[in-house]
């Protein structure tokens, strides 16, 4: 009778045992797959996300396509600075670098710790200033980091940030280009500008829609006045 029962709850135990292994090495799976994902650029991007909402701006990195189309407005062979700002996870700065800026003449201003910190691993041969592009003139000093500023590179989110750090930023790069610079400005909005004060000192040169991005995005091509 005790040997029927052991030869009926063996293999329910060996069962048990089996599907509690598998369990473990699921649970451990999950636990990997998360940290991952928690350490990658899209987990970051989240995080911050989800910290800063309106200073983030978006609901996913810029695609490389659209990088690329803003780096393309960037001519590499001049002398003076290339100043990208809001990089975030650093798409556009590879484009950047891609397109054939030096790194010795490219800046990086971002607000965020975070970003900025992934950033410096990310490329340690450029200058990645942590600060507010609302004080851009002081964040390019402070690091002895000036100089003649030949294009500005704009990801941030002129949509969603305060009234007042924008009209900061915008008066910066109009005071720190030079007349016939570009400024390269991306934007959801299907038309028009993402600010009424980029007409102020600057000339609308041309648009490039983007539709394969998160959402689709227009890359704003812009003209320091002379
Ligand atoms: C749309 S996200 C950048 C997207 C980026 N191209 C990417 O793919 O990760 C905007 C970025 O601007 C930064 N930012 C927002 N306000 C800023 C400010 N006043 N100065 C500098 N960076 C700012 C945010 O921290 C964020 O990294």
């Amino acid at each position: 009778m005790l040997k029927n029962a052991g030869a009926t709850l063996l293999p329910l135990i060996e069962g048990l045992r089996a599907a509690g292994a598998v369990g473990l090495r699921y649970a451990a799976d999950s636990r990997r797959l998360a940290d991952a994902i928690r350490a990658s650029p899209a987990g970051l991007f989240l995080r911050e996300l989800l910290e800063t909402p309106a200073g983030v701006g978006a609901v996913w990195p810029s695609s490389e396509r659209l990088a690329r189309g803003m780096a393309a407005q960037v001519d590499p062979r001049g002398g003076g600075l290339v100043v990208e700002l809001g990089a975030g996870t650093g798409v556009v700065t590879r484009a950047l670098l891609d397109r054939g800026v030096p790194a010795d003449r490219l800046r990086v201003v971002e607000r965020s710790p975070a970003f900025a910190r992934h950033l410096r691993q990310r490329f340690p041969e450029v200058a990645i200033l942590r600060g507010d592009a609302a004080r851009l003139s002081d964040v390019l000093d402070e690091s002895a980091a000036g100089g003649p500023v030949d294009a500005i590179v704009s990801s941030l989110p002129l949509r969603s940030l305060e009234p007042d750090v924008v009209s900061a930023v915008l008066g910066q790069c109009r005071a720190l280009l030079r007349p016939g610079c570009p400024l390269v400005q991306f934007t959801y909005a299907p038309r028009g500008l993402p600010d009424a004060g980029l007409s102020d000192g600057f000339v609308v040169r041309g648009d490039l829609a983007v539709w394969t991005n998160l959402p689709p995005a227009r890359v704003v091509m812009l003209e320091r006045a002379g």
